[in-house]
């Protein structure tokens, strides 16, 4: 049946890549002269191949989407591990990508890598997180910028900072005129500054309230803060360092986050925070945390947040859309599970026409974590 086969092509293909592993190993450990081909497989190898061939076995045995979907699971294996390895990464989810997998580690060791950043992010957003490491040199931009901007707003952002092959727009001016949302740094300050509606919460009055609730605010994350306009701020204005989750999608956004000198962390939003637990005084939600992300997947986001943030610390949530229902039904409650103090809980019309069209609303929420109960 079609499971069975896609197994054994699985398994050729990874049989194929062992040789091909295996060659590389021989052809840049023996200096010259090559040696005549084909080499006999080692037996390390064999012992590799036996052990990749047990975890496929163990994976899609516990994998429910797959043929095995009407056998029991195996009471052994707890329930959210089964639902998580759907979502998101484990670290065998490379594994679910052998295609892309084995085009990433096909290069020349020692040499320069190829230029492959769309292969990258393609296999980041499908779970192979992080992605192994190669013995190679990553590109760079043919010339240093003259000068790094010593502010997180400058004029300007170095356009030599950025290699711009894979992107229509060839400088930040162009993405200022194309994606001003995202690229306008004056702008995006003013609009985390101002209060024209309940949905707003400015920078000024967040950081009152948390002084006034006597809780000290000195580090966090901005999830799918884009060009990291929130850090900046925040630095600027506070010395706060915040972390900046981002993906190149579309534009290079690690590059300007840093180009400002600030921190990108290059994560998608299904991925465990890369920080320890109960460390982080905020953690904030832009706009790229709304309705399109899975339910699921949303659930254990939070639930990482509530990890990471120290008793006291906030949860900001900066104009979540959803239906008006769904809030009502699904995210209200899902939040509401975290036992979080309401600060601030705002719930406005979604007011643009596609808001209009799908009875959206936005949320904006300021959430206090608790102390642990036990
Ligand atoms: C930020 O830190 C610098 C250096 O320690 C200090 O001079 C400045 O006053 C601080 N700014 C704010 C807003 O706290
Ligand atoms: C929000 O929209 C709903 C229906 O979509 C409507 O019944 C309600 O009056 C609106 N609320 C405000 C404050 O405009």
């Amino acid at each position: 049946m079609g499971f069975t086969m896609s197994l054994n092509f699985i398994l050729l293909l990874v049989m194929v890549a062992t040789n091909i592993l295996s060659l590389y190993h021989l052809s840049s450990t023996v200096q010259s002269p090559k040696p005549p081909l084909p080499a006999p497989v080692p037996d390390h190898l064999i012992r590799q191949l036996n052990t990749i061939r047990a975890t496929i076995n163990h994976l899609t045995r516990h994998n429910p989407s797959s043929a095995s979907a009407t056998a029991k699971p195996s009471s052994a294996v707890p329930l959210d591990l089964i639902l998580h390895s759907q979502i998101g990464p484990i670290a065998s989810s490379c594994h679910n990508h052998p295609d892309l997998l084995h085009r990433y580690m096909n290069y020349t060791p020692f040499s320069t890598c190829p230029f492959d950043p769309d292969l990258q992010e393609t296999l980041i957003l499908n779970g192979c997180h992080p992605l192994p490491r190669r013995r190679c040199f990553s590109k760079t931009p043919s010339k240093l910028p003259s000068s790094l901007p010593l502010t997180p707003f400058p004029t300007s952002l170095p356009d030599s900072g950025v290699i711009w092959s894979k992107y229509s727009c060839k400088s930040f001016a162009c993405l200022l005129q194309n994606n001003p949302t995202s690229f306008d740094l004056d702008a995006q300050r003013s609009s985390l500054l101002k209060y024209t509606s309940e949905l707003d919460l400015p920078i000024s009055q967040f950081m009152q309230l948390a002084n006034s609730a006597n809780s000290a605010i000195r580090i966090g994350i901005d999830i799918g803060g884009g060009t990291g306009t929130f850090a900046a701020v925040m630095k600027k204005s506070y010395n706060v360092t915040m972390l900046t989750t981002t993906m190149n999608v579309n534009a290079p956004y690690n590059e300007a986050v840093a180009l400002r000198g600030l921190v990108p962390l290059h994560v998608p939003l299904q991925q465990r925070f890369p920080v320890f637990d109960g460390t982080m005084d905020l953690v904030r939600c832009g706009r790229a945390v709304n309705r399109w992300i899975p339910v699921s997947v949303l659930e254990f986001m939070f639930y990482d947040v509530d990890r990471v943030l120290r008793t006291g610390g906030y949860l900001w949530v900066d104009r979540f859309f959803s239906k008006a229902v769904d809030l009502e039904k699904i995210y209200g409650p899902l939040i509401g599970k975290l036992g979080y103090k309401k600060v601030k809980w705002a719930v406005a019309n979604k007011t643009d026409p596609s808001g209009l069209k799908h009875g959206e609303v936005y949320l904006t929420a300021l959430l206090q974590k608790p102390a642990s109960k036990s």
